[in-house]
């Protein structure tokens, strides 16, 4: 049996991916659930377990050191890379919307839009017929409504909580997500029947 390396996001996608992968009967060591290591090997499932950001797990899956990625599809409509979307996980459900400060409009003089998105946002507003000035932000994107930088936001909403504890209201919902499974176009080639293995097996976790 060859060996599987797959990147999983570290964060809040790690637990529900993990739990997944456990209830479709992979034996996954303990040590991937709570240490620092950014490799876990799972031995007996032939299994390597590369830890990543969640926004470079496509990266590592695109240059083929990983065969298999479990990636949010906010990342992949963000960056256009060479991988295949095996399929749909259902898990970490939350959408992309743009928000602000209550009651406020759109400037007639170009408005600026903060985000970790650039992508997703240029297309939304470009489709709404909008020009705007993207800001780009790594993260506590919140901050930008609340301190005179932008007047829209564009980012992940999963319980709302964020938006509310800052004053601030979603104005537009853009588009649903949930994380995918992603494989190396070669990879998905070389190791075939291991891989339709994995991907039937979760399957039936996810149509459960
Ligand atoms: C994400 C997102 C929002 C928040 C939304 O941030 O950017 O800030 O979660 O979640 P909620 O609707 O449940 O409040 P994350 O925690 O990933 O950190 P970041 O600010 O560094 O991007």
């Amino acid at each position: 049996m060859e060996e599987l390396t797959i990147a999983m996001p570290k964060g809040r996608i790690f637990e529900e991916a993990y739990e997944l992968l456990a209830q479709a009967g992979y034996q996954l060591p303990k040590e991937l659930d709570d240490s620092r290591k950014l490799i876990v090997e799972a031995p007996d499932e032939r299994i390597r377990f590369i830890l990543a950001k969640p926004m470079d797990v496509p990266v590592y899956v695109e240059h083929g050191v990983a065969d298999l990625g479990i990636a949010g599809k906010d990342v992949l409509l963000e960056h256009d890379r060479s991988v295949h979307e095996l399929l749909d996980l259902g898990i970490s459900r939350c959408y992309i919307a743009s928000a602000g400060l209550p009651g406020t409009k759109l400037d007639d003089v170009t408005p600026r839009v903060a985000t970790k998105y650039p992508t997703v946002a240029s297309h939304f507003y470009r489709s709404q017929g909008e020009q705007v000035e993207i800001i780009e932000l790594n993260g506590s994107i919140e901050l930008a409504p609340m301190i005179g930088l932008a007047e829209r936001i564009v980012d992940i909403v999963s319980t709302g909580k964020t938006l509310q504890e800052n004053g601030l209201v979603e104005y537009e919902k853009i588009v649903d997500i949930t994380s995918r499974l992603i494989a190396n176009p070669v990879s998905y080639r070389l190791k075939q029947d291991r891989i339709n293995l994995l991907v039937s097996r979760l399957r039936k976790q996810v149509s459960e």
